[in-house]
């Protein structure tokens, strides 16, 4: 098969498309002749030789994927032959096929254009089990969300939004933060124009959010605790603007909160199949009504993954950036 290979970690010209031998279909696993791939920060730090894959994943960039049901191991069950399917990756997406384990795998509603759905797993999956699962976001809640106009930050927007939950997103200008509203966030704010914690209070009559999605990292970590109500939750999925920070540690105490760290990728399978199963029950009729959508920002050929990246590294896009393959 076809894939996006690089031979020493580097920049994007690194990347090339390249032989390489056909994943092998172990028990459990599903093959998927890849319609799709889409971009995720992580892919970049992969490439620079920073975020190595998790041990028995491939070697090959590409967290998620899209495409066709071509080959299913002996005693997996809920899916044929032809397929329209997403999923959930280890690693291996930039490449025309992949094998997975089966409870990683989801189909992909009937209005959902195969290309775009590419889009979805990886996103869907973040939000649900730091948003919802560990943040335990409910009906009339608030989120506050940094990168609104991410693949993460667009998709918080929709699921919050879609329970009822109030969100408060951060943007880098005017046309992102414009966009965030559009998609339904109830306030977005250009964090280029000075710190948020006191606009986030104010948005919330004095209160707080309930929960906060962070990949920024150090530098927001004093002004996400000052953000947060009474019993609130920092969840920290990237560390985008620094890894170390000093702070008083006695706002936690005085107003309960908590701060998680999590990935999803170094998850075992079991627990991805049951978060694949949690979301399908919380999130799929508002996936099929149309609720919850890919907000694709752009399609590129699979061999312009280069051209993809440089796009993602100066945050260029808004939502996601989708490779298609063949
Ligand atoms: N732990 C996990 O399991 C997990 C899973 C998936 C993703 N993630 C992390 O989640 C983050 C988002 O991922 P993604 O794939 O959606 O990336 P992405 O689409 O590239 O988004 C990154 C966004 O952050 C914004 N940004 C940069 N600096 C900012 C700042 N100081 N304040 C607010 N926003 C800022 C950028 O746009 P503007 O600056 O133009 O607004 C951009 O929209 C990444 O850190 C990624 O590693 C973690």
């Amino acid at each position: 098969m076809k894939a996006i290979l690089f031979e020493k970690p580097g920049s994007e010209d690194v990347l090339f498309w390249g032989d390489a031998p056909a994943p092998e279909l172990l028990p459990g696993m599903i093959r998927i002749q890849v319609a799709a791939t889409a971009l995720n920060r992580a892919d970049l730090l992969q490439r620079q030789g920073f975020y190595p894959p998790p041990a028995g994943a491939s070697e090959i960039l590409g967290l998620e994927c899209s495409g066709v049901v071509s080959e299913i191991a002996e005693g997996v069950s809920g899916f044929r032959i032809g397929d329209r399917v997403m999923a959930l990756l280890p690693g291996g997406g930039y490449a025309e096929e992949v094998v997975v384990d089966a409870g990683s795998v989801m189909r992909v509603p009937d209005h959902i254009d195969l290309v775009e759905a590419a889009a979805l797993p990886e996103v869907l999956l973040t939000v649900f089990l730091n948003v919802f699962e560990i943040g335990g976001l409910r009906e009339g809640g608030w989120l506050l969300v940094h990168g609104g106009g991410s693949g993460i930050g667009t998709a918080s927007i929709q699921m919050a939004r879609s329970i009822g939950a109030h969100v408060v997103v951060t943007a880098g200008s005017e046309a992102k933060c414009r966009r965030c509203v559009e998609l339904g966030a109830d306030v977005a704010l250009n964090y280029r124009e000075g710190d948020f914690a006191e606009s986030v209070i104010e948005s919330t009559g004095g209160v707080g959010v309930e929960v906060v999605l962070d990949s920024i990292g150090a530098p927001y970590l004093e002004s996400n605790l000052k953000s947060l109500a009474t019993d609130g939750r920092l969840v920290m999925i990237g560390l985008m603007g620094g890894a170390k920070s000093e702070i008083a540690l006695g706002a936690l105490l005085a107003r309960r909160l908590s701060v998680v760290g999590s990935t999803l990728r170094t998850r075992s399978s079991v627990e991805k199949a049951a978060l694949v199963a949690g979301l399908q029950t919380r999130f799929w009729t508002a996936l099929e009504e149309g609720r919850l959508q890919p907000i694709v920002d752009r399609v590129l050929p699979i061999d312009q993954a280069g051209a993809g990246h440089r796009t993602m590294k100066a945050s260029d896009h808004f939502g996601k950036i989708v490779l298609k393959v063949g």
